[in-house]
């Protein structure tokens, strides 16, 4: 859809709820029109809260020493893995924080094969969250049986990117960026994305950032509020924030609008909306959203995978986080894709 950089601002800014109601409707309509009425799910599993960087924003920042840090067993994952073939998914993200030792790679590729293995009557799909790795470490994940990547670019504008992260090399933008590269060079399908209701970001980063995604022509994309945590130094700047019911519709309406750039992407509905109102995802879903991350992480350590504060689920087991959620899909008569991959088409056309 021909949509330029000043109407993208125009509808970021909108007030009048019949028109941001319209907005959500269209985009609604031509997620159904080119990837169908179907949400897929990918069961979450966060398998380690250790990371080497310190992004101003995140609870689990290295520099955040009230995190007990843990990190699951093969077993306490295949578990879970399990868990999702049972349950239906069709697909797992494994996430964690970002680690850059040989033992760390050399265990990531072992449990890729050990999930693909577990999985080969009905292979589970695997998406990968693990931040920024050396090509050779995304290509040997790829090889063990991966093939999908998540890694956000959190705001497109390079001076934006350098005030929410330390001035350090393993911070920089540009090497952010090349990490995508590298990811779609190795064939990965890409999935990126941004916070939205940042300190000092304005409705033109916004626009930028939706066009960067069109620009890099991504294949999946999950955004979501900012959410303020105090043990970081953000917090500090809590009073520029939107309040949060505003963070939340602007996060709505970056999925709409995506949606109408680039009709054919995946788009998840993401964990950080339901934290800012209980059905934040479904509401992302009737704005053109068609995947979901049930979280399956084991309950014993969800409370220590902070990112922000007031996650939603932290007292939830895998059982709850699933019925919740296809009790709220089920309501809404919105169809799941079980047992799907449900790849993007966008790669699957490219
Ligand atoms: N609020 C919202 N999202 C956050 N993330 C990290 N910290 C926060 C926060 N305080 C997001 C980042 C990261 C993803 C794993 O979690 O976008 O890429
Ligand atoms: Fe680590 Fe990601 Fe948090 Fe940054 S946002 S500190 S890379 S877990």
């Amino acid at each position: 859809m021909g949509l330029d950089r000043e109407q993208i601002v125009e509808l970021l800014n909108e007030k009048d709820p019949q028109v941001v109601s319209n907005l959500f409707a269209e985009a609604y309509r031509i997620k159904v029109e080119t990837v169908g009425e179907e949400v897929y799910l990918r069961g979450l599993i966060e398998i380690s809260n250790i990371c080497r960087k310190n992004c101003l924003y995140c609870g689990i920042r290295s520099d955040n020493s009230t995190v007990n840090r843990y990190q699951l067993t093969k077993d306490e994952v295949l578990d879970a893995a399990k868990f999702a073939i049972d349950a239906g998914y069709g697909s797992i993200v494994i996430q964690g924080g970002e680690r850059h030792d040989k033992a760390f790679a050399r265990d990531i590729r072992k449990l890729i094969k050990k999930i693909k293995r577990l999985s080969r009557e009905n292979p589970l799909g695997i998406t990968l969250s693990l931040g920024e790795q050396p090509l050779e470490v995304y290509e040997d994940w790829f090889d063990a049986g991966a093939h999908r990547y998540l890694l956000r670019i959190e705001t497109s504008d390079n001076q934006l990117y350098n005030m929410i992260h330390p001035s350090d090399p393993i911070h920089s933008f540009n090497s952010r960026v090349q990490a995508l590269l590298d990811l779609k060079y190795t064939g990965y399908q890409v999935g990126t994305g941004v916070m939205i209701g940042l300190p000092f970001q304005t409705a033109g980063h916004l626009a930028d950032d939706l066009l960067f995604f069109r620009e890099f022509d991504i294949d999946m994309c999950g955004m979501g509020p900012y959410i303020e945590h105090s043990q970081t130094p953000m917090w500090s700047l809590r009073t520029l924030l939107l309040p949060p019911e505003e963070r939340l519709s602007l996060s709505l309406k970056m999925v709409a609008l995506l949606r109408l750039l680039m009709p054919d992407i995946n788009i998840a509905a993401t964990t950080a909306m339901q934290t800012l109102h209980p059905e934040g995802r479904e509401m992302a879903i009737m704005a053109g959203a068609n995947v979901v991350m049930p979280n399956m992480t084991i309950q014993q350590v969800r409370k220590e995978y902070k990112l922000y504060e007031n996650k939603p689920g932290i007292e939830d087991d895998a059982a709850i986080s699933k019925s919740r959620l296809e009790h709220f899909l089920n309501e809404k008569n919105i169809p799941i894709g079980w047992n799907r991959w449900g790849d993007s088409l966008r790669f699957r056309n490219r």
